[in-house]
């Protein structure tokens, strides 16, 4: 596996070769949900193709206050999981090679990244795609692979994608989830013991509302939010965000939960903020 620093190195190294180039981009802090995105990256790529991981905290999608100097940043453990997944290039560019000190030039999606998490993150998915958009360009991607956990920021990409004409296809991966049915995610870690405890409930509260929608064909979303608000609160260090009824391609919010709903929740633990969703076809 080729480590690379420096973008204009990869800008380098990357080529347009008869062979995909199948990127996995990560924030670093690797668990086994990217390992399993790194895994469809290796079966997309065949024999031939190769697999670019990208660590790289993006500054521009963390808001003011938010967790961006306390993530974690495990760089050589990140490194050794990389390898062993069987990953060809590691890119891991330092803050300062990716963005120029005036950088002025943003990708901005403007319809699905209004709601649900875009509503309490401010900018959070004008970062996401601007240095999504980097990393296509500087990898000469044809494939990226994303995560259905983060399912609007799936969508947002799709869209950016779409609008902007990139060249590159966008594979989904579903979520991995502990055994408790917590989804994967590098951010558990900060939950302390107790919160870690209440945390499976969002799956749970999720769960649910699949039985109650599946068992009823056809509910009010209200009705379906407000179930799921009252599942999450019981348990006490639980702060509900956002619970929301969508449609799971448009993200647009549904009266009449029935057809293709994805029930998408943020919640606080303490300072923890975790999402999840389920998709109801
Ligand atoms: O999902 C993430 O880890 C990040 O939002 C991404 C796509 C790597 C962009 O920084």
């Amino acid at each position: 596996m080729k480590t690379v620093r420096s973008p204009v190195a990869a800008a380098r190294l990357a080529g347009s070769g008869p062979h995909p180039i199948v990127l996995v981009p990560t924030m670093g802090a690797l668990h086994e949900g990217h390992l399993s995105l790194i895994c469809h990256a290796k079966i997309l790529a065949g024999r031939k193709g190769c697999v670019w991981v990208s660590v790289f905290v993006n500054p521009v999608q963390f808001g003011p206050g938010e967790d961006f100097s306390r993530y974690p940043r495990p760089f050589a453990r990140d490194a050794r999981l990389c390898r062993e997944a069987g990953a060809d290039v590691l890119f891991a560019p330092k803050p300062t090679g990716m963005y120029a000190p005036d950088h002025s030039v943003f990708v901005e999606e403007s319809r699905l990244s209004a709601g649900l998490c875009g509503a309490s993150r401010s900018g959070h998915f004008r970062g996401v795609c601007t240095v999504v958009a980097k990393l296509f360009h500087l990898t000469r991607a044809d494939i990226a692979v994303f995560g259905e956990k983060d399912w609007q920021q799936l969508a947002v990409i799709r869209r950016m994608v779409r609008d902007l004409d990139f060249p590159v296809r966008i594979a989904a991966a579903p979520t991995i989830r502990e055994p408790d049915g917590l989804a994967m995610s590098s951010r558990n870690a900060y939950l302390a013991t107790e919160e870690r405890a209440q945390a499976p409930v969002l799956r749970r509260a999720l769960l649910a509302a699949r039985e109650r929608l599946l068992s009823g064909g056809s509910l009010p979303a209200s009705r379906l939010v407000q179930s799921v608000i009252r599942d999450i609160s019981r348990r006490p260090l639980a702060v509900v965000d956002y619970v929301e009824v969508v449609d799971a391609d448009t993200l647009a919010p549904l009266r009449c939960a029935e057809h293709n709903v994805l029930v998408a929740v943020a919640v606080r633990f303490g300072k923890t903020r975790l999402i999840d969703n389920i998709h109801i076809p």
